[in-house]
């Protein structure tokens, strides 16, 4: 597992992004959104596994899932499972933060 630097520190981080909202970025070729909440930063994949709108166009709902704006599908952000089974789970991505950055693990 490769870990690639999102952001120097998890300050930049928290001015980067604002909570509870989906941002997509691009990380080694591959387009993830990444949500922060709760001082928790989540990553997962941004194509809806359903029909491939950018869930980043998306929104975080009380229960801290991602939902997706064309047909209301909802993900967990942690896990990536779709509430009811509809579709196939989202592909997350592991984070971590220490003293050098902010690091995602994209395959
Ligand atoms: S494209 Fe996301 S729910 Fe249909």
């Amino acid at each position: 597992m490769e870990w690639i630097k999102i952001f120097e520190s998890a300050v930049e981080a928290q001015h980067t992004l604002r909570e509870n909202v989906p941002q997509r970025f691009v990380v080694k070729g591959k387009t993830v959104c990444l949500v922060l909440r709760e001082n928790e930063l989540y990553a997962f994949e941004n194509k809806c596994p359903h029909n491939g709108e950018s869930l980043s166009n998306g929104a975080i709902n009380y229960m801290g899932e991602v939902v997706c704006p064309w047909h209301g599908y909802r993900f967990n952000i942690k896990t990536g499972r779709e509430c009811a089974e509809r579709c196939r789970d989202l592909e997350t991505f592991p984070v971590k933060q220490n003293s050098d950055g902010v690091f995602i693990a994209v395959v």
